[in-house]
């Protein structure tokens, strides 16, 4: 655990490109593998939980070079050329990792055992090994008293079977997870979202030919099919990532800062929508769409702003989950209040995130607290005028250790946060692009 420590500074100023969407990123290496042919993916983001993909496919049997440092030529296999791993695969902290693969570690006709970090095998997995269970997927995973399912968790062979499935909980994970599934099923899989979240695994699907169809909430694939590599992959810039600097521009004053080619999926520009409906001065600008990027990209201009409170609805939140903690960095510090509703997944990510923003942020001295109603958990902020530096816990969590670095440069006095190693994970070039930024 290496402590960092961030003090008040006058603006952020200056232009960055940011490592590729870690979602993206994690789709287009699985597409790649599972279809036979080289794929270049370029701008692939080197964080901790992409090589942990990354390491788990090259267990599987998967052959990569890394001709230039962000980009990765893929020697795919097919979806029927991975073979049985010498031992267990490692998912170390990553979510999107587990979930996604045993997806695809469904449809192989080999046993696989899946193992995680602490954090991790703390997350719930029932959400997902019970729609691969209707399937027909053999899953075993370690269960508790409350019913719920664990990591580690042991996949073997099995026929699949398409479904029908209506989402009980938003979330893109189980949704990939099960479309990865559909494409070793027989017949259709049919999946229908109350809620959209990030599509993309659609749009990835779509860009390697998979015999797939999205109408508004409903989304139907039909199994089997091979792929067919589109031969490059263009993965643009983590809007996640960038929202850590476009708050930090918005809260600080004498700010102007540019962001070249950020990924704009309109299902994960929330914290955008949210912001300019806060009064921030954000502005895109070379917005395009190219087939072989299969995703909309653009640059990002963020100004200082003064912000007023605002009320982000349950429906909100899928677009801009991972942003929840560095928006009520934002909240902390506008005028009035802001009440954020439908919060509760917040509490199974990589830590409890109410719990750690809602500690770290009063002992800022910001006004924050969570509550209930019948319609489930939402966070009430009273904007102050000032924070204060403090000594703060970042709970192994990168967001929050991130969220946090944003908030302390708005503070008064010095601010230490814990640990910059658990910012690896998504974002290793965090603080360093931080610096290049301060004036
Ligand atoms: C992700 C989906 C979200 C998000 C996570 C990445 C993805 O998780 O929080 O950081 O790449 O599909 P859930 O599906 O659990 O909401």
């Amino acid at each position: 655990m290496r402590p960092f420590s961030v003090h008040c500074v006058g603006g952020l100023k200056g232009k960055i490109t940011l490592p590729g969407d870690k979602s993206i990123a994690h789709r287009a290496l699985i597409l790649s593998s599972l279809s036979p042919g080289q794929t270049v993916i370029h701008n692939f983001p080197a964080n901790k939980d992409c090589l942990t993909t990354l390491d788990a496919f090259k267990k599987l049997g998967l052959r990569v070079d890394s001709p230039d440092s962000g980009s990765l030529t893929v020697f795919g296999k097919g979806l029927y050329g991975l073979i049985k791993p010498a031992g267990p695969i490692w998912a170390g902290e990553s979510g999107t990792t587990l979930r996604l693969l045993l997806g695809v570690l469904s449809g192989q006709d080999f046993e696989t055992k899946l193992i995680a970090d602490r954090s991790l095998s703390k997350r719930p997995m029932l959400r997902l090994n019970s729609p691969l269970r209707m399937m027909w997927a053999k899953i075993t995973a370690k269960k508790t008293s409350n019913q719920e399912e664990y990591p580690p968790i042991t996949v073997s062979a099995g026929r699949l079977n398409g479904i029908v499935y209506k989402m009980p909980v938003a979330s893109a994970q189980v949704k990939s997870a099960i479309l990865l599934a559909g494409l070793y099923a027989e017949g259709k899989t049919k999946i229908i979202e109350s809620v959209r979240t990030r599509d993309h695994t659609e749009r990835m699907l779509k860009l390697f030919k998979a015999d797939i169809k999205v109408k508004e909430n409903n989304i139907v694939m039909d199994g089997k099919h091979r792929l067919v590599s589109p031969g490059r992959v263009y993965v643009p810039g983590d809007i996640s990532s960038a929202s850590f600097f476009i708050v930090g521009a918005v809260i600080l004053a004498q700010s102007r800062i540019l962001i070249k080619k950020v990924s704009l999926n309109p299902l994960r520009t929330g914290i955008i929508k949210v912001l300019r409906r806060m009064g921030a001065n954000i502005q895109l600008s070379a917005v395009s769409f190219q087939p072989s990027e299969c995703e909309p990209m653009g640059d990002i201009i963020a100004k200082s702003s003064k912000l007023k409170g605002t009320l982000v609805r349950k429906h909100e939140i899928p677009s801009l989950i991972d942003e929840l903690p560095i928006l009520m960095v934002a909240a902390s510090l506008a005028q009035g209040q802001t009440i954020i509703q439908g919060v509760s997944e917040l509490r199974v990510k990589e830590t409890d995130r109410i719990k750690s923003m809602c500690g770290n942020l009063c002992r800022m001295g910001a006004k924050i607290k969570a509550q209930n109603s019948s319609k489930g958990e939402y966070i009430v902020i009273e904007g102050v005028r000032r924070l204060k530096g403090a000594k703060i816990k970042s709970f192994a969590d990168h967001r929050t250790a991130m969220s946090m670095a944003i908030a302390g440069l708005a503070a008064e006095g010095r601010t230490l946060i814990d640990d910059s190693d658990c910012i690896d994970k998504s974002f290793p070039e965090f603080l360093s692009i931080l610096k290049s930024l301060i004036r």
